[in-house]
């Protein structure tokens, strides 16, 4: 199975697979390809904050895993010619984790922390008086004696990644100058990357075959270039020297990749909505269980494509299928078979 459903292992853990995905991250925004809306706005917001000298105001980035939040941070640092410190919402477990943190900022530092709709009360509370008046309260001595003390921090950039937007409480959301949810890529825009990333791996690529590749890759880059490595193996193997659409096909295929993009995990989750619970509407904790996966798993990475895609749909009584599944299944369109 090529996805990893697994949500930490979709942040490629494996440093192989963390080199590759470096290798072929784009450094300015100039290459990084679609979101041109949010794109425009950031080069906006950069030579603003460039011209006025100032810092540029904190960024939110939200959306599935895959479609280039943490790269776009990356960009960002760079573009503005200042450090980048890199952190997550569970990594900050106390108060003192963030103040060592923000202590260690210079003026103008960006400060990205993934999945931050997973940092915990207090710290989140503590960051409030740091992204808006650059102070942070620290408690000097212990007991009795002890008293809070305001440190004056240096302005900086907070630049957040959520996969789950709607779990940011009010309060931090609001703190954000700029909230920008990222789509998925359509086909034009997954074909330009995967021949871009061919062409930084050293691999031929005719334009059919990266179609193919792009159709197949559930609308996410990350997805795109890890078929494109599997593609490749093939390639190798069978000596060929320019990937086209029958080799992207075949490889595919054999990944168990079908014509959708789904792998095996959609598939299950397809299965169970329309042939175990007749099409729904059926809860989101019994779907969970009657494919063995993770709650969270089932609602941040397989229904967000599925749902864009037209196959489900969320309603106040739960999951339902559309016509579009039952056709993927080859099952007749029924409703309320339950
Ligand atoms: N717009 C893009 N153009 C080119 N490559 C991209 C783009 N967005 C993502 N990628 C590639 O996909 C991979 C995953 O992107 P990443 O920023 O880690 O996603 P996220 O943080 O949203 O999970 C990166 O290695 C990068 O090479
Ligand atoms: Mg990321």
């Amino acid at each position: 199975m090529e996805r990893n459903h697994n949500l930490d292992a979709q942040h490629a853990h494996g440093s192989e697979e963390e080199a590759f995905e470096r290798s072929l991250r784009p450094g300015q925004l100039e290459d990084f390809t679609g979101q041109d809306h949010l794109k425009e706005n950031l080069k906006v917001m950069i030579r603003s904050a460039t011209k006025r000298s100032d810092s540029l105001d904190h960024v939110l980035f939200s959306g599935p895993p895959g479609l280039g939040k943490t790269t776009l941070s990356y960009i960002i640092a760079r573009e503005l010619g200042v450090n980048l410190h890199v952190t997550s919402g569970p990594a900050i477990e106390k108060k003192g984790d963030l103040a060592g943190i923000l202590t260690a900022l210079e003026p103008g530092d960006v400060l990205f922390i993934d999945e931050i709709h997973r940092l915990n009360a207090v710290v989140e509370e503590n960051l409030y008086p740091a992204m808006e008046d650059n102070y942070i309260d620290i408690v000097i001595g212990e007991g009795p004696n002890s008293r809070s003390m305001k440190l004056t921090l240096p302005r900086f950039t907070l630049v957040g990644a959520t996969t789950r937007a709607g779990l940011l409480t009010a309060p931090l959301r609001d703190r954000f100058g700029y909230v920008a949810r990222l789509d998925y890529y359509d086909a034009d825009e997954l074909a330009f990357i995967v021949r871009r990333s061919a062409s930084l791996l050293g691999v031929g690529i005719d334009k059919p075959g990266s179609f193919e590749i792009a159709r197949r890759s559930r609308g996410t880059p990350r997805i795109a270039n890890r078929l494109l490595r599997r593609v490749r193996d093939w390639a190798v193997v069978d000596d060929i020297d320019v990937i086209d659409e029958a080799l992207a096909d075949k490889a595919l295929t054999r990944l168990d990749v079908d014509e959708h993009g789904f792998d095996y995990l959609d598939r299950l989750y397809l299965e169970a909505l329309v042939i175990k619970f007749g099409g729904g509407p059926v809860g989101l904790d019994t779907l969970a269980a009657s494919v063995g996966e993770e709650r969270d798993t089932i609602e941040e990475v397989v229904e967000p494509y599925l749902l864009q895609q037209g196959f489900i749909q969320r309603t106040p009584r739960g999951r339902l299928a559309t016509p579009s599944s039952f056709e993927h299944l080859g099952i007749p369109y029924q409703t309320g078979l339950i």
